[in-house]
């Protein structure tokens, strides 16, 4: 089974493609690469030993120009230092405007190939291939892209829309587990901000896609990039609805600051952010206990970290205020509304403590 989601921008419009072994399969690059024309593919070190040949062999049926860049693997190489690796792959070889990135592997290499095709002879033409659970279900679709600075993790990119998303579930089976588990973190976030019954199927399947159960897969993939892309569709550039897809994440991220990056997992500090969420939405009476407890006990059983490590509320305070949402020294929460919607707002910092403290934070 090979399912096929649509994203319709006003200017752009491009096919998300979920199915097993489809990186073997031409038809799905066909349309976009021409005969004969140059294609990079941008991968890492790790993921190019897995699928480098198996994407070569395929994009072979097209054209014969194939070229690999190869970039370490981790989330500290996605800098201007190692963006260059690309740029100068693109020059050694001639590629000009109509050239083409594939980019082959988790977000890290999305974000950083997707920026180098916005910015490359000022664009050209990219393709996503999401090797990750997080990058198929997240990172490869709504066309954010970028690097990270030394101040700041993202701040440099730009929003630029692939031509397709080619989703090989297959590609999974050599994940980590404690990867995979990350993506579902992202997973129950489109379900708790916008979607009440993939809530109550997530609750019946997710053993199902940690065992990696194919269908289980697709369907969950399918379902969590269609929430995803009607965000994008209604609010590209994120000048407010699109924010709802922080849920979780303005605790996650003081997680990773705290802890240095790389130490949890993003998607392992999102469920726990999402747990503090979903508290501090039934302390304001958006959720009741009952639908508190249904958020919990799916992140628990995805085996994601459910309580805090022990950072001081200082310091998760301070690292909250730094974040991009924040409007005039205000920290901006996303809380929910009733399960399967949320909302934007400032909370009293008394019932935050609270939260923090409750939920694993020392003082
Ligand atoms: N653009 C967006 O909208 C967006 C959204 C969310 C996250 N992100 C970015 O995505 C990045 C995180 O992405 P990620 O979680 O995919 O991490 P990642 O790209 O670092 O991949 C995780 C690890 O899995 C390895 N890997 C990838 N595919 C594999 C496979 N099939 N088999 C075995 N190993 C494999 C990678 O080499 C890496 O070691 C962050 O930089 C984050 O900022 C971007
Ligand atoms: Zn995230």
């Amino acid at each position: 089974m090979t399912k096929t989601l649509n994203v319709n921008l006003s200017y752009h419009q491009y096919p998300i493609h979920i199915g097993e072994n489809i990186l073997n399969e031409v038809k799905y690059f066909q349309p976009h690469i021409k005969q004969n024309q140059k294609v990079l593919i941008v991968t890492n070190t790790t993921v190019s030993q897995l699928y480098a040949d198996k994407l070569a062999k395929t994009l072979s049926a097209i054209t014969p120009h194939i070229y690999i860049a190869e970039l370490p693997d981790g989330e500290e190489y996605k800098s201007w230092q190692y963006l260059d690796i690309i740029f100068t792959k693109l020059l050694e070889h001639d590629f000009d405007r109509q050239s083409i990135i594939t980019v082959l592997g988790g977000g890290v290499v999305g974000d950083m190939a997707g920026f180098a095709a916005s910015s490359f002879m000022r664009g050209i033409k990219f393709i996503q291939v999401p090797t990750t659970l997080l990058s198929q279900v997240d990172s490869s679709v709504g066309g954010k892209t970028g690097i990270n600075h030394a101040l700041g993790k993202n701040m440099i990119g730009a929003f630029c829309q692939p031509q397709a998303v080619i989703a090989d579930i297959s590609t999974l089976k050599t994940l980590p587990k404690r990867e995979l588990i990350a993506g579902i973190s992202e997973i129950i976030k489109h379900a708790c901000i916008a979607d009440v019954n993939y809530l109550a199927w997530l609750e019946g399947n997710i053993e199902n896609m940690l065992n990696l159960d194919i269908n289980s897969l697709i369907e969950a993939i399918y379902v969590s990039c269609k929430i995803k892309a009607d965000f994008v569709q209604k609010d590209e550039k994120e000048q407010n609805i699109r924010a709802y897809l922080n849920f979780g994440h303005t605790f996650g991220h003081a997680i990773e600051t705290a802890m240095g990056y790389g130490v949890w997992l993003h998607g392992e500090a999102v469920g726990c952010g999402m747990i503090m969420a979903a508290h501090l939405s039934q302390l304001l009476g958006f959720i009741n206990q009952e639908e508190q407890n249904r958020i919990n006990t799916l992140i628990k059983k995805s085996g994601l970290p459910i309580y805090s490590p022990p950072i001081k509320i200082s310091e998760y305070i301070k690292n909250m205020s730094k974040d991009k949402k924040n409007h005039a020294g205000n920290i901006q929460f996303i809380l929910l509304n009733g399960l399967g919607q949320a909302h934007k707002t400032t909370v009293d910092l008394n019932l935050v403590n609270k939260v923090l403290l409750e939920n694993g934070a020392v003082l």
